[in-house]
């Protein structure tokens, strides 16, 4: 039942697509093209409600977040990236490398002699690897101490013009003074963060006016791979909800896996506890870079096709041939109109304007998660 099932849900809408198509008699065509139309509303709006449910579920599930748990994650259960990589394997690192890529070709396009780079949530300093021959000063901050003792030991080898620093602190309270630095690197954090609203504060804090952020994190829907037309549905929300975020239907929130109960020691009856894996929606990342007086310069997206697709797996059984591929299908879908908007990652850029950061913090609700305040 269930193959049949796998079968005939792509098939009978192709087959009520063919026939809409398929040049003959105007009735036969209008009657399967209402059809096709009646399928899809259908399973849209059951795709809607269900997205709705699980986006409400994942918000509240972020409640039970706290900073005990994050600090014990971080610290003790995260790996460095450069240990992921050989835990996920060359297409995993791969695909990261792209991402580095363009993060530091960002940031050069910004940095002058002597100018100072704060990388923020800096993992591994791959940015700063990319960056070796600019003769500005590298800030590298993490919350993981073992990140910046990995760091540490891999810069202490390496020889490079970019002078480094290196930080163990919270990307929420930075211990940096205002307007010290020229460009904010801030890739794959902000999505962890309990209260992103005060690290964007912060961001605009030690910024001077004219410095910019470069940033990247995740972009709206999870594709939920039910079925291909609720995998359409996931696409073309990212597309046009990107400028209206209510018509985005499913959002997450958390990571799927709660942190590890032991690491908390937690009874047996205590429920389980999530961390935040947020996935920002443009408009509304915009609106909040913009009330701390960091006007958005441009966005875009990156990373096709989902790292957790079948066509992702597909390839990374390939091996180089694989690798080569997806470097193609990336460069044409970041050429085509529309497509562009779809990428499992945003990559967004914003500059720090003169007006004086509002007093006071962020307000209250700017942020639509459930510790803003
Ligand atoms: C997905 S990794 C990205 C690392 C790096 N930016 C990269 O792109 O390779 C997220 C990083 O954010 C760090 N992080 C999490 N919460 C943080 C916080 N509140 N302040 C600073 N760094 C934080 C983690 O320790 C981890 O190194």
């Amino acid at each position: 039942m269930r193959a049949l099932k796998r079968v005939a849900r792509p098939l009978f809408p192709a087959l009520l697509l063919a026939s809409a198509l398929w040049p003959g008699r105007l009735r036969r065509r209008a009657a399967a093209g209402a059809g096709l139309v009646g399928l899809w509303s259908v399973v849209y709006a059951r795709y809607r409600r269900e997205g709705r449910a699980q986006t409400e579920l994942e918000w509240n599930q972020l409640r039970t977040a706290h900073e005990t748990a994050f600090a014990l994650h971080y610290n003790l259960r995260v790996p460095t990236i450069e240990e992921e990589f050989d835990i996920w394997g060359a297409y995993h690192q791969h695909r990261h490398e792209m991402r580095y890529d363009l993060v530091a070709a960002e940031a050069r396009r910004h940095l002058r002699p002597g100018a100072v780079i704060l990388d923020v949530g800096c993992g591994s300093v791959l940015v700063a690897d990319r960056l070796a021959d600019v003769p500005a000063f590298y800030v590298g901050l993490d919350y993981g101490g073992h990140h910046i003792a990995y760091a540490a030991g891999k810069i202490a080898k390496a020889s490079s013009r970019l002078r480094h620093g290196l930080l163990r602190g919270d990307g929420e309270t930075l211990p940096l003074s205002d307007a010290s630095v020229d460009v904010v690197v801030f890739s794959e954090v902000i999505e962890h963060l309990m209260r992103p609203e005060r690290a964007v504060w912060e961001l605009a804090r030690v910024l001077r006016p004219g410095g910019v952020v470069v940033l990247t994190t995740n972009n709206a829907s999870e594709v939920p791979l039910r079925s291909p037309l609720s995998h359409a549905f996931a696409w073309v929300e990212k597309m046009v909800a990107a400028d209206r975020p209510d018509l985005m239907s499913l959002r997450p929130w958390i990571w799927p896996e709660p942190v590890d109960r032991s690491l908390l020691g937690l009874p047996d009856h205590a429920p389980d506890v999530y961390l935040p894996h947020t996935h920002h929606i443009p408009a509304q990342t915009q609106g909040l870079f913009r009330a701390a007086g960091l006007d958005p310069v441009s966005w875009s997206t990156f990373e096709f096709p989902p790292p957790q697709s079948a066509t992702a797996a597909w390839l990374e059984r390939r091996g180089p041939a694989g690798r080569r591929v997806v470097d193609r299908i990336e460069a044409l879908c970041q050429a085509t109109p529309g497509l562009r908007r779809m990428g499992t990652h945003l990559f967004m850029v914003f500059r720090r304007t003169d007006a004086p950061l509002p007093p006071g913090g962020p307000p209250p609700g700017l942020w639509p998660g459930p510790f803003s305040a």
